[in-house]
């Protein structure tokens, strides 16, 4: 099929990284000829209509900001496929030959709803901090959330050593253990605690005793958040009431999700940018850009609608190993 207009639009929570990855949509698709429209505010501006031109220059001085300038929205009415109708209409009726979805698991299954259902020509880019996606060994977002919360988790040492204090530190990830466990070797956390695990705070509780036995003048706990923030108070509580070890709460918040991308975030954003056109070009139709033995390569869109929380196994021996 001859690709003359694409648009794109980011979905979900935003990530550090999305406008690198806009940037490299639109300079590669106009380098071959391709015009492109950026859509608002993710599924819900799809359904307003809310389309505007991108060229050149509207895409420059951005790769280097976090958010996106397209803005996002998580838009449960695209879940009803009457809904998913007329968003593949509007595409059709703009004349719009393939769309570029950037965001998580969720958006991904809009996408894929959309080519199975009305045949629209979809390429997903991973965007999430939380690493979370199946079949792909990275999503944009991811390196930077974790610097945010390495920084602050290093800031909480300082404070934590300086008054020989335990803090528990919750960072987020809905559910998936990425963002945990990567914090936790990075900042020689004690411990590392999941809302699905079966924790036995007794072997917390003594893991931070021996420490400050053999001379530790603070302790780190990361906790990572559950569908909500606020586990780690439920931590605090149990530590307090049933092993009598006072704790400091930090929840990281929103902050981790803001700022200015890493390196590796740009280099990864700007390579899948490229590579959803390029791929679109060369007869993809539902696919994904994902990162595989450490290649940006396409896969089948297919691969990627499941969420991904196990917990890596080696990072968490890693914790264990380093902070005795
Ligand atoms: O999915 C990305 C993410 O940042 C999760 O880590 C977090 O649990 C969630 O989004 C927060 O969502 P919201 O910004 O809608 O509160």
């Amino acid at each position: 099929m001859d690709i003359k207009k694409i648009a794109v639009l980011c979905s979900g929570g935003d990530g550090p990284g999305m406008n690198a990855a806009i940037r490299s949509i639109v300079r590669t698709a106009i380098g071959h000829d391709i015009e492109v429209f950026g859509i608002q505010k993710g599924y819900a501006g799809l359904l307003e209509g809310n389309f505007r031109p991108l060229d050149v220059s509207s895409v420059g001085n951005i790769l280097q900001h976090g958010g996106t300038i397209l803005q996002t929205s998580r838009c449960l009415d695209f879940h009803r496929p009457e809904v998913r109708a007329e968003a593949a209409n509007l595409l059709k009726r703009k004349k719009i030959d393939a769309l570029i979805v950037i965001g998580g698991d969720g958006s991904f299954n809009g996408a894929m709803s959309l080519h199975k259902e009305h045949g629209i020509s979809v390429i997903g880019i991973p965007g999430t901090i939380d690493n979370d996606i199946s079949n792909t060994e990275y999503t944009i977002g991811f390196d930077t959330a974790v610097k945010n919360a390495v920084d602050a988790v290093d800031k909480i040492r300082d404070t934590a050593s300086s008054h020989e204090r335990t803090f528990i530190v919750e960072v987020m990830g809905k559910k998936s253990s990425a963002i945990a466990y990567t914090v936790g070797v990075c900042t020689g956390a004690e411990n590392v605690l999941l809302a699905d695990a079966e924790d036995n705070y007794s072997q917390v509780a003594s893991d931070i005793k021996r420490g400050v036995e053999r001379g530790k003048t603070s302790s780190i706990i990361i906790v990572g958040e559950a569908e909500k923030p606020g586990l780690s108070y439920r931590v605090q509580q149990i530590l307090q009431d049933e092993h009598q070890l006072p704790a400091h709460v930090c929840v990281l918040g929103h902050v981790q999700r803001g700022g200015s991308p890493t390196p590796l975030d740009r280099l990864m954003a700007s390579e899948m940018g490229h590579l959803a056109v390029t791929g679109l070009l060369q007869g993809s139709t539902h696919h994904a850009t994902v990162v595989q033995q450490g290649r940006v390569i396409l896969t089948e869109l297919e691969n990627c609608l499941i969420k991904k929380n196990d917990v890596d196994p080696w990072l968490q021996e890693l914790v264990k190993a380093l902070s005795i």
